[in-house]
Parts: C-alpha cells; structure tokens; sequence
C-alpha cells in the first residue's frame, strides 16, 4: 500500500521554530513530527511514502531518506513549483498513486495514535471512494467539521472553518482514498477540503471513522505542548513506560508525572521536572532547574573541540523556571531565568563569541541571567538583553 503525506505550507504558525526547519521535521517527543506517522505507516505494510513538498525539500530529503531507509520505505519527493494545495499534490502526484490498492493521505502535523489497521478495515467495509479520521473537539471553528451519519459513518457535509456552529466534529486529517478520487483533482492549486470533500460527500461517496484515542493538531505552540501532553499520557498508560529513567538524572532530582527524558540529557541536582516535559537529545538541566508542561529541544547542548579543548555550554542554567514553553534547539539559558506562558525560544540562540589570542573565551549567551520572559516569542540566532513581561516576538 502506498501513502502521500501533505507536507507543504509554510508552518507559519509555529513560528519561529519553522523558520529554521520545515514543520514536519519539527521533533515532537524527541521524534521529527514526520517521523511518528511514517513509523506507524510502515507498521501497517504501507511500502511507499509521497512527500508532496512545497519548499525546503533538501533538509527534509536528508533527513526523511535515513528514516525511511530504516524502516525499509521507499520515499518519492513530489515537488510543486508553486503550493498546490491540499489536493493538487495528488494530482501531480498521480503517477505513483493509481492502481487497485486504495492510499493513504495525511496532513503531516497531527498525531495520535494511529490506527491505520481499523481504518483500512473500515474503508473496505464501506466499499466507497474515502475515508476520513474524525475526532471530537471543543473548538470547532479551526477545522474542517464534518457531519456524517453516526450509525454507519456516511458523510451528509464537509464545511472547513466554519463561521456559525456546524457541529463538533472534525477532520482529523488523516485520509484513505481509492483512485477514483484522482479523477475530481485538477493540476492546479486547489482544497481537498473546500473543493473535493463537499463534492464526495453529496455524491454518498465520502464515510467517517471514528478516531479512539487522543488526536491534535501540532501545528502551533499552544497546541504543540497540549499534544505532547495527551501524547506523554498515552505512552505512559498504554505502555506503561517509565519515560525518564538513566545515569543522568540525579538521584536528588525529582521527576513529576509524565516526562520524557532522552538517554543522552542531564538533569542536575535538586531539579523538579514534570508534569509534561519533554527533554531532548544533549540537554543539559543544570542545578535547581524547575520544569513544567515545556519541550526542550534537541542539541541545546553546544560542545566545541578546539584543539585540546573541549567546551560544554548548558542549556537550561542553575535555578531557573520554564513553564508552558518551547525552548528550541541550540539554546543557551542563563541562571535564575523565568520562562512562561508560552514562550517559543527560536534555534541556535546564540550571540556572542570572544576569542582572544592567548585564552580563549566562549561567552555564548541566549537569556541573560534573572531574566522574565512571558509569551515572548524569539527568533533564531538572538540574544535576550532585557525582560520580556508581556507578550511579543523579538526580532
Ligand atoms: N504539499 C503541500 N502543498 N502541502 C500543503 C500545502 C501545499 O500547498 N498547504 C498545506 N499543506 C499541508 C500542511 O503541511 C499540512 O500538513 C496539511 O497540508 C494541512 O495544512 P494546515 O495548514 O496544517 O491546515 P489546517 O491545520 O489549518 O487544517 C487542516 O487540518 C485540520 C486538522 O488538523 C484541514 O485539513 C482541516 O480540515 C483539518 O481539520
Ligand atoms: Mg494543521
């Protein structure tokens, strides 16, 4: 079976992670965002996967292609000249899609638990074009709502973002589709769902299955670090995995609720991490650090050989506090510093460099020490001067 996943789009609203990486490699649980959908499409026998890309396609080439090699996936890079859409990628991507095997087609930023295997049963069961993954939310108004007949899932209409309350639930993004679905795409920028979804349902030929589980989109901050909590949780009761365990944590260190800790981060002496936190690769928590409901990116640790030397420049520095955020990859956060509210710290925030011949000295500097920063938003390559005490993007 093969499968296209959407990865377009600028991913404007996950800002400013986005502006140094494409979303879908954006890694959500220590995993590009990516990479947890094509894990589980591989686990179904999916054995071809369309990245319909619309820009940076290089980043994603490289690092998707070692994946999928490991998984033993064949990837093809379909690249539009100019954004398609959420359906014109089919189009152009036609060629590998057509034949007897109905395909898969995902939005690469949402996640859940992926249960690929029932909703293949239950587009054979209903025989008719598509399938679509819907899941119940709160708010509406930010999807695709979907009203379909609850006792065999059969679609009466499709309305994306809708003004006026439709309904509550919603297009999860998450899609299989037998060819003949090709045959209403033109090659042309066009919405699946504005333009294709109405058209299927009004014809019967468009079924909703049920999603069971946790589902959101990642797509933006907020949502990112509701995610990861529903995600940790899930892990946690499903597998019952104790997600921060290793050498690395001090034994003085108390870890609350559901964390994720890579094998390679240090969390030092008297922190307090949890409830939610992811730890990427690398990370180093230095003393007193306090932690909560935040992902802190991989590589926020910079070591530099330099002739005999070698330098290891902490991320999260003595007794500060991150709640509610996303630090990015390649940080540097001073001691005592107080980050909340969904503050989103760009990549590689680093700013100052002094070599002097004899000694040599690496200041790099992200957040100055004692610093307060709610709902800032930074972006990459900057350095934090003064206090951000309400909300605001730093340029
Ligand atoms: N190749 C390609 N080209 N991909 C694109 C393009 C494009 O021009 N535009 C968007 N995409 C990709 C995005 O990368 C994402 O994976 C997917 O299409 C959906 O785009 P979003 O921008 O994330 O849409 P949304 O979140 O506002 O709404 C969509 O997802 C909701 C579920 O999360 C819709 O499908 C809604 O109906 C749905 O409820
Ligand atoms: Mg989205």
């Amino acid at each position: 079976m093969k499968a296209l996943i959407l990865v377009g789009g600028y991913g404007t609203r996950l800002r400013p992670l986005t502006l140094t990486q494409p979303k879908p490699l954006v890694e959500f649980a220590n995993k590009p965002m990516m990479l947890h959908q094509m894990e589980a499409l591989a686990a179904v026998g999916v054995d071809t996967v369309v990245l319909a890309v619309s820009y940076r396609a290089e980043q994603l080439e490289q690092e998707m292609t070692v994946h999928a090699d490991r998984l033993g996936v064949k990837l093809v890079f379909s690249l539009e000249e100019e954004p398609l859409g959420t359906a014109g990628p089919l189009a152009l991507a036609r060629k590998h899609l057509e034949g007897d095997d109905p395909f898969f087609v995902l939005n690469s930023d949402v996640i859940c638990d992926f249960p690929f295997k029932q909703m293949i049963d239950f587009h054979k069961d209903h025989g008719k074009e598509g399938t679509i993954a819907v899941t119940k939310v709160e708010e509406p108004s930010k999807y695709g709502v979907v009203v379909f007949d609850e006792s065999n899932g059969a679609i009466a209409d499709f309305v994306e973002k809708p003004q006026e309350y439709v309904g509550n639930k919603i297009n999860a993004g998450l899609y299989i589709f037998n060819s003949a679905i090709l045959d209403r795409i033109p090659l042309k920028p066009t919405s699946i769902e504005k333009e294709i979804f109405p058209e299927m349902a009004a014809s019967g030929n468009l079924f909703a299955f049920v999603l069971p589980g946790f589902w959101m989109d990642v797509g933006q901050p907020k949502d990112f670090l509701k995610g990861m909590a529903l995600f940790l949780n899930h892990v946690h009761t499903t597998k019952s995995e104790n997600l921060a365990t290793g050498k690395n944590i001090h034994e003085t260190a108390t870890i609350r609720g559901n964390v994720l800790v890579d094998p390679t981060a240090t969390v030092g002496e008297n922190c307090v991490i949890g409830p939610d936190v992811v730890i990427g690769p690398r990370v180093k928590i230095e003393g007193g650090v306090r932690i909560q409901h935040s992902t802190i990116l991989s590589d926020s640790v910079t070591q530099l050989v330099f002739l005999f030397f070698k330098y290891t420049l902490q991320t999260i520095s003595n007794y500060s506090w991150v709640s509610g955020s996303i630090v990015g990859r390649k940080c540097h956060i001073g001691s005592w510093v107080r980050i909340e509210n969904i503050c989103v710290i760009g990549d590689d925030v680093v700013n100052k460099i002094y070599v002097n011949t004899f000694s040599l000295t690496f200041i790099f500097q992200v957040v100055k020490d004692e610093l307060y920063l709610n709902g800032a938003s930074v972006l990459p390559h900057k350095s934090i001067a003064v206090n951000v005490p309400s909300k605001d993007i730093i340029m």
